[in-house]
């Protein structure tokens, strides 16, 4: 009883760390907790997955500032760190991301550019739209949590 209890619990664990952080869309989770059933690996979000959360935690109050007709001008997360932190094992930087990671670091910088002149609505999206880009083949889990950050 008390082992069943501990694997079921295991089990929601990985299911929860998977369903909650990682990359993976939901077809290759089952194929992956069939897999770790009685193999339990510890969750360690890499460098990199800890510094997208960042960015999203960022990103989710740009949007409320912007919604409440605020104007952001601090970033104080440090975009260079795309370029250096470690990934996950099996990740890499790709032809994919780097076609995307400059544009979308000179588009999340002009968010909180106060003396730039084009719309803060569209500057907030169109960063936006570059996690998106890259994400639709480097990482594509996370996609609805990150449109969710658009502003309608
Ligand atoms: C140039 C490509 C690229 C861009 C731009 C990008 N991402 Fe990511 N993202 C990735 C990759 C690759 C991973 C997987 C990293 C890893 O597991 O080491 C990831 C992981 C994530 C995760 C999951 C983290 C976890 O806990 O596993 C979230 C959430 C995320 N990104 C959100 C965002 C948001 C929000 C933006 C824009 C503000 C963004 N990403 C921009 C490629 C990108």
């Amino acid at each position: 009883m008390v082992s069943f209890l501990s694997s079921s619990l295991r089990l929601f664990l990985v299911l929860l760390s998977i369903f909650t952080f990682s990359c993976k869309d939901n077809k290759s989770v089952e194929e992956e907790t069939e897999s770790t059933n009685n193999d339990f690996i510890m969750y360690q979000p890499s460098e990199m997955a800890n510094f997208m959360n960042a960015l999203y935690a960022y990103n989710q109050g740009i949007k409320e500032q912007i919604t409440n007709g605020e104007v952001p001008t601090h970033m104080p997360l440090d975009l260079m760190t795309l370029h250096s932190a470690e990934m996950t094992k099996g990740k890499d930087r790709s032809q994919a991301w780097q076609n995307v990671v400059d544009v979308y670091i000179e588009s999340q910088k002009q968010v909180a550019d106060s003396l730039s002149s084009e719309d803060l609505k569209l500057r907030y999206n169109a960063a936006i739209n570059n996690c998106l880009a890259c994400h639709k083949t480097e990482c594509t889990g996370p996609i609805p949590r990150i449109r969710k950050l658009l502003i309608q």
